[in-house]
């Protein structure tokens, strides 16, 4: 038996589409609270295999949910890059910064896939500890994405520092996202290799490119990906999330060669999955916040994506990650909605 996710990606008809959410292993269960106080940091805990076992099955047993995402970070590759990362408890991530050519020089990066172990071990665990019908997604970050964080040295509202060096030193950008592009091959080889059955690539900060930078910056080292990946692993489906680029999903469609996009919460779900040809999945797009409200926000959020799902190879889910204030309830009935058809 296949799972859940590959029977929708291989084309099959499900009578109820599948579900996951993203950031489903989070703040908002007491149990990854519980378990993330005993690993100590944020890093300690994606690179401790016990632990971060844990935490990804930790939804699964709640919920039940279709796909289970392995519990890691998009930050974890700088790191392995040798770029110093770190959490500030309350506040996001760090990063010693790489900011210009120079800095580069003296500081040069090489990925090294051996300081990613621990998070190849979990993906290994994983695939023996899941339920079989369970499908486990791999991850990395979108070389953009991972690219700004790494310029700016930690979260920004508008990415302007990876922006301002992208007019200033289009090459240097261009070198580091070269080497994040190798590295983010190898590594979700690396996922693929040790079990997982699809990957998400998360564009999150897409929605800070111009059109000519989303081209540049984006969709194409994004194509070369999902070229690298699926050279080594033909069969496996390649999710990207590009936030804040609904309106060019038909670009990175046609370019990127991926098998299914998720839609960010800002989008018309039934209008951005208009610019899918039909045999690429869709996937989301409720708005987290529909979700923390609950009552009619959350029923006529999940009827909105049943319908589309009624049409087109979908997957419900959310339109960004889960957020700590999260009723537990209302996941329960979002489920319960989807799932005994109490809609
Ligand atoms: O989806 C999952 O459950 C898998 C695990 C996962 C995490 N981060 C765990 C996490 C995934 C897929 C990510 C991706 C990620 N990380 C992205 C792309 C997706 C997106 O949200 O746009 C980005 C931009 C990051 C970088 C990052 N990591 C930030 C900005 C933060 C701080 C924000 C926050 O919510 O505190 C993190 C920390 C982080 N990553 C947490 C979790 C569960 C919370 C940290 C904690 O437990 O203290």
């Amino acid at each position: 038996m296949t799972t859940t996710l590959m029977r929708l990606f291989a084309g099959e008809t499900l009578a109820t589409p599948p579900i996951w959410l993203m950031r489903q292993a989070g703040r908002y269960l007491p149990e990854y609270r519980e378990t993330r106080a005993r690993a100590g940091s944020f890093l300690d805990l994606c690179f401790n295999t016990e632990l971060a076992t844990e935490v990804t099955l930790q939804p699964i047993r709640r919920f039940g949910f279709d796909a289970s995402i392995l519990f890691s970070d998009i930050l974890v590759v700088p790191h392995a890059m040798g770029q110093k990362v770190w959490f500030e408890e309350g506040e996001g991530p760090r990063l010693e910064q790489i900011e210009t050519a120079e800095a580069l020089r003296q500081r040069p990066l090489r990925f090294d896939l051996e300081r990613l172990t621990a998070v190849i071990r979990t993906v290994e665990r994983l695939r023996r500890e899941l339920p079989s019908e369970t499908t486990l997604i791999g991850f990395c970050g979108a070389p953009w994405t991972v690219a700004s964080y790494m310029i700016a040295g930690k979260g920004t509202p508008d990415q302007a520092p990876a922006r301002l060096v992208a007019y200033r030193d289009p090459e240097f950008l261009g070198v580091i996202i070269d080497q994040l592009v190798e590295a983010s091959i190898v590594y979700l080889k690396a996922q693929l290799a040790a079990g997982a059955e699809v990957v998400q690539v998360f564009e999150s900060f897409a929605s800070a490119l111009t059109p000519r930078g989303i081209e540049r910056w984006s969709i194409e080292p994004i194509r070369r990906i999902v070229v690298g990946v699926k050279e080594a692993y033909p069969g496996a489906k390649v999710i990207v999330f590009a936030r804040g680029a609904a309106g060019v999903l038909g670009q990175y469609a046609k370019v990127t060669g991926a098998d299914g996009f998720g839609i960010d919460w800002g989008a018309d779900l039934g209008h951005a999955v208009k610019q899918l040809p039909q045999t690429i999945v869709s996937q989301g797009n409720l708005d987290p916040l529909a979700l923390v409200a609950g009552g009619d926000a959350l029923e006529k959020g999940v009827q909105e994506m049943l319908m589309v799902a009624r049409g087109r190879r979908h997957i419900l889910n959310l339109g960004h990650g889960i957020v700590p204030q999260t009723p537990i309830a209302h996941v329960e009935r979002m489920m319960s909605l989807v799932r005994d058809g109490a809609a």
